[in-house]
């Protein structure tokens, strides 16, 4: 018989994604996002993503099973993220995924958009070996997790104390003039500059923070150091190098995610780890963490850039692994859950 049919459904954040999986392959990835409404605020404003969501849901929905060339009564499962992320731009998925289910009779899983994170990888390199380390690196969080069973939860090891990684990105490139969102751009921009010409801090690597934070992350005191340097130039009527300075930032960053997330590797005997949520998007982190993992004996996965933000793909991938490990689904009254822990 045909492995599951499951449909996902995304809108945690500024994304509205329709995934259609069967078992571990990836039948259609539908995607309608209001990033450019955003843009002008430097940042989301969740007024305008709810709305944006529930104007792009149905059409979205609909692409989604085109694409897959199948119809709702086909789906087997409907897996939609229920948390975390903006409490209005959950609530229309939710809503819709409530809808679906009601109408044509399917089970509902309420997700958790970050173990859905670490599940889309199984699109692109099939079963996940556990235990492994999972790095989440987005816009909203930057997580060490360990993995022992994705179906049944997952370790927190550390997070960050203040900004995530993608905001620092975001924070940094606004500040440069850059643009939103800025992970992409700096990304681009580093190409072209040097990595060691500007030595920026590592927050949280000096011995006296390893004790308490061993695995947690600090970006903020980073993104200030930039803008004292930045402004240090201005003042004294010199030109920025912006390529430079992204690419010393992006290094600063870079350098802290890999070697923190090879020491969660290391300390707790795992072999595989998975980086996931859209900084995984970043060319220099994959490289950065091939490079220290391979000196390890440590397999590094990370799917494909369009994979790794945000997508109705990853939900789906989370729901077809519950559904074939027999869990129960979620219950019609569901409730969305802004600050859901793991
Ligand atoms: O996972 P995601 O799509 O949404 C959240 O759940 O937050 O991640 C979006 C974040 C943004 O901060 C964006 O700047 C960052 O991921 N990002 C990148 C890259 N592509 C996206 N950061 C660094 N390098 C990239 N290539
Ligand atoms: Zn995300």
């Amino acid at each position: 018989a045909d492995e599951p049919l499951v449909l996902g459904i995304e809108t945690s954040c500024d994304e509205t994604g329709v995934g259609i999986v069967r078992g571990h392959t990836l039948l259609a990835d539908a995607l309608a996002s209001s990033v450019d409404q955003h843009a002008r605020f430097g940042g989301v404003v969740p007024e305008v993503a709810s709305r944006a969501h529930l104007e792009a849901l149905v059409p979205t929905m609909q692409r989604a099973l085109d694409e897959a060339k199948v119809t709702l009564a086909d789906i087997d499962a409907i897996a939609v993220t229920s948390g975390p992320g903006l409490a209005g731009a959950l609530l229309v998925g939710v809503a819709a995924a409530k809808g679906y289910a009601l109408a044509a009779d399917k089970p509902i899983y309420g997700v958790n958009h970050l173990a859905a994170h670490v599940a889309v990888d199984t699109l692109e390199h099939g079963p996940l070996p556990e235990p492994a380390v999972a790095m989440l690196v987005s816009g909203g969080h930057s997580s060490l997790l360990l993995v022992d069973d994705l179906t049944n939860g997952v370790t927190p090891l550390g997070a960050t104390i203040d900004d995530a990684a993608g905001e620092a990105f975001d924070k940094v490139a606004r500040l440069l003039g850059l643009g939103f969102p800025g992970g992409p751009v700096i990304d681009r921009t580093a190409k072209e500059g040097d990595p060691a010409s500007i030595g920026f801090p590592r927050g949280l690597t000096a011995p006296k923070d390893l004790a308490a934070h061993r695995f947690d992350f600090s970006f903020s005191g980073l993104k200030t150091a930039v803008a004292r340097w930045v402004e240090a130039r201005e003042r004294a009527g010199e030109p920025v190098p912006i390529a430079d300075v992204s690419a010393s930032f992006q290094e600063a960053v870079c350098d802290v995610l890999t070697a923190k997330a090879i020491e969660a590797c290391r300390v707790n005997g795992v072999r595989t780890l998975v980086i996931g949520g859209g900084v995984a998007a970043n060319s220099r982190l994959r490289a950065l963490a091939e490079e220290r993992a391979a000196k390890h004996g440590i397999e590094v996965r990370v799917p494909r850039p369009a994979l790794c933000t945000d997508n109705g793909a990853m939900v789906a991938a989370l729901g077809s692994r519950l559904v074939a490990a027999g869990v129960a689904p979620s219950r019609l009254d569901l409730p969305a859950d802004s600050v859901m822990p793991l």
